[in-house]
């Protein structure tokens, strides 16, 4: 069988309509053809599928500004961060002067105000400029798993023209939100914009971050999952700019935009998507990319406040009675989450306390997060100091038991 996913992509393209223009604030970026169109998925797996131009090289320009904020974070800490850079959605155009009024901080780090502040945290104070662009080049191809190269035209075209983001540098370092020279930090940022990447490169690397850090194409841990869920967090309420309520509402997925026309979107565990058509509305999105991620979002179920299915479907229980023994038998499936465990934890519950030996059949659990661990260790812990002798099946370790 040839899978339909490439068919269904294709066939999806076709029904966005475009609208809006490309972006000419940045002269370079006027110069794209304004008709091409291209979406790539990535699967947790690292499957990748794609229809149109998934393979043509663009400039990332915003849609850069999660992963910067990835590597500031990995660099100085939450913490360390959120004392120069707070997380509000600003509900502000992407250019705005948003800082919050009492600490002069800017309002997030997807809008050009926090996300140069952003890049002078990416490395320590003393690196050089080069060293320090060098860190965040190096750290987005980690994401994309290839080596990225800069678009030196895009690169001059926007330096000649950065009086709005040169202001807006100089304005943070006048409250003292970083150190470095306001020329040095816009220029890294401009650089780390002119960046060029493809639909598929950017599904790749949302999926890294969908991961909890782990390219799922190489294989490398990029950043910590603590990283991962805080960028994709502040995506998810800065991501579209003053359009983020609305997408939100309507497509459900942590997402960003740039004006090279890319948007990429993660719904962790699931899909990284990433499109690519160079019109952009007035909130500085890609037009058929908003409209295609709609409908991705309604068609494949991925709006993030979905309600999954119950998990009721978690736990069996049975009683065997048969020579030499009569044993209850619990056995379960699935991936095991809270809401899984706490009905796991009940079919303990409903076990009479007596001396009847429990079999506990985990073969058909695919996973158990953290805090599935903690509940079902502890209640197994519990159910020998009822007095049940306990038989555990885990062929695959899923408790992770010494
Ligand atoms: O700083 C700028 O204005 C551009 N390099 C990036 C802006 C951008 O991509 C806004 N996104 N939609």
């Amino acid at each position: 069988m040839k899978t339909p996913l490439p068919d269904y992509l294709s066939e999806t393209m076709l029904g966005c309509f475009d609208g809006g223009a490309v972006a000419d604030y940045i002269p370079e970026l006027a110069n794209v053809d304004p008709d091409q169109f291209g979406v790539a998925l990535c699967t947790p797996e690292g499957t990748q599928y794609e229809a149109g131009d998934a393979e043509v090289e663009f400039s990332i320009q915003s849609a850069s500004k999660p992963f910067a904020y990835a590597l500031a974070l990995e660099t100085r800490g939450a913490a360390g961060v959120e004392a120069h850079v707070n997380v509000e959605p600003s509900g502000d155009p992407f250019n705005s002067a948003s800082v919050d009024e009492e600490t002069g901080r800017p309002d997030n780090p997807m809008i050009n105000i926090g996300a140069i502040t952003t890049y002078a945290l990416t490395a320590p104070d003393d690196w050089t400029a080069a060293e320090r662009f060098e860190h965040v080049r190096a750290g987005l191809s980690a994401f994309a798993g290839r080596e990225l190269s800069v678009d030196l035209d895009v690169y001059h075209s926007e330096i000649g023209t950065s009086y709005r983001n040169m202001s807006l540098a100089y304005l943070v370092r006048s409250i003292g939100h970083f150190e470095l020279e306001p020329s040095e930090v816009v220029a890294g940022y401009t650089r780390q914009c002119a960046i060029r990447v493809t639909a598929r490169d950017l599904a790749v690397m949302g999926m890294t971050l969908g991961t909890g850090g782990v390219n799922p194409v190489t294989g490398q841990r990029v950043v910590s999952e603590e990283t991962a869920q805080r960028v994709l967090s502040v995506m998810s309420t800065c991501g579209m700019y003053n359009a983020s309520g609305d997408w939100m509402t309507d497509v459900g997925i942590p997402a960003k935009s740039g004006v090279g026309g890319g948007i990429f979107g993660v719904l962790p565990g699931q899909v990284g998507a990433a499109t690519f058509s160079p019109r952009l509305d007035g909130f500085g999105n890609s037009v058929r990319g908003v409209a295609l991620f709609e409908r991705l979002s309604q068609d494949m179920g991925l709006h993030l406040m979905g309600v999954p299915p119950a998990s009721d479907a978690a736990v069996h229980t049975f009683t065997i009675d048969e020579a030499p023994e009569t044993r209850v038998v619990l056995a379960f499936q699935g991936p095991l989450r809270f809401a899984q465990s706490e009905r796991v934890l009940r079919a303990f519950e409903e076990i009479p306390i007596n001396e009847l030996p429990v079999h506990l059949d985990f073969s058909r659990v695919t996973s158990a997060d953290r805090v599935a661990l903690r509940m079902i260790n502890e209640g197994i812990r519990r159910l020998g100091l009822d007095g049940h002798p306990l038989h555990i099946d885990d062929p695959k370790d899923v408790l992770r038991r010494a």
